[in-house]
């Protein structure tokens, strides 16, 4: 089994690299600077060339609040680049597995009364920043491709040890802060890299299809995680809790952004619990930085 995988120096990206090496699993990897998924004869002549089984696309355009104002990179890469993949993953036979985001959902008060154990795989979508309206239309290139083998899985809040993410970025905050403000009224749960790579593994071996929610147990606030993330490594910072108003952002942000995973518990894949999930990273994390050291 081979596999392809895009946007690999992203913080998903780069997750799937370490587990396909760590088990030994055969991949070709490329950057955006060596595979750009926009440039249709380069993505085809690289698909006819390493001959993957399955592809995983983990590039895409994250920039939320660029995104406002840069549409069409967004769609560019989020919708036609996801366009050129799928075609080519059917042109050479790959399996093709791809991700998309809660932001796809309006996140609104009343869904989070609705839904309390957050948005299935089927509710309908409503996307209110253009991020999520550009990943929407990349979903809908996935359920209109008839591609044999394909799996979308959304993730939400993702964090894991490469790149940026919320994570790693409160850590860096609080070395010189005494007191951080975070937002108390938007909730989710977040999805860790390393579950996500198993998780997309374990399903794509089961041979399932279609589309998957695949993010940790338990309803938070953004707030509420800071002060884990705080607790649970030793650092003193506090957390002041704040509203989404005193934190202007340029996109709009769902408030209510929690996926449901019952789909997966369906199909007998234990859900990880968030803080559980959080012990993982926070472990990883403390073993890079002495590695660094
Ligand atoms: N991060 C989150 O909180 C979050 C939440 C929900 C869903 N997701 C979804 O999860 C997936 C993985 O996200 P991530 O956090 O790993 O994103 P990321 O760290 O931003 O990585 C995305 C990668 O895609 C690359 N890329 C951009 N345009 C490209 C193009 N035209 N061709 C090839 N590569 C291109 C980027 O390269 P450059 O940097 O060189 O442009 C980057 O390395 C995405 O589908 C994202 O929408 C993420």
């Amino acid at each position: 089994m081979k596999f392809l995988i895009t946007g690999a120096a992203g913080q998903l990206g780069r997750e799937w690299v370490y587990y396909l090496q760590g088990e030994n699993i055969s991949y070709t990897a490329y950057s955006s600077s060596d595979l750009d998924i926009t440039n249709r004869n380069q993505v085809f002549r690289i698909l006819e060339r390493d001959v993957p089984d399955v592809v995983v696309n983990c590039a895409a355009y994250t920039r939320v609040d660029d995104a406002e104002d840069q549409k069409e990179a967004a769609f560019s890469v989020n919708r036609d680049g996801v366009k050129n993949v799928a075609d080519a993953c059917k042109n050479f036979h790959a399996a093709l597995i791809h991700y998309s985001t809660d932001y796809v959902f309006p996140g609104t008060a009343a869904d989070k009364e609705r839904y309390p154990a957050g948005y299935p795989e089927n509710a309908e979508t409503a996307p209110i920043n253009v991020y999520g309206q550009s990943k929407r239309a990349g979903e809908l290139i996935l359920e209109e491709c008839e591609l044999a083998n394909w799996l979308l899985i959304r993730v939400a809040w993702l964090c894991g040890p490469y790149e940026t993410n919320f994570v790693k970025t409160m850590l860096r905050l609080a070395a010189d802060r005494d007191e951080i403000g975070v937002v108390d009224d938007q909730f989710g749960s977040p999805s860790y890299t390393f579950d996500v790579v198993e998780k997309s593994l374990l399903l794509f071996r089961k041979n399932e299809t279609g589309i998957f929610h695949v993010t940790g147990k338990g309803l938070i606030s953004w707030a509420d995680f800071a002060e884990a993330i705080f607790n649970k490594s030793g650092v003193e910072t506090t957390v002041k809790r704040i509203a989404s108003l005193q934190f202007p952002q340029k996109a709009k942000r769902p408030f209510f952004s929690y996926l449901s995973t019952g789909k997966l518990q369906q199909k007998n894949i234990d859900v990880i619990n968030w803080s559980n999930g959080l012990d993982v990273l926070l472990a990883r994390l403390k073993r890079i930085n002495t590695k660094n050291s």
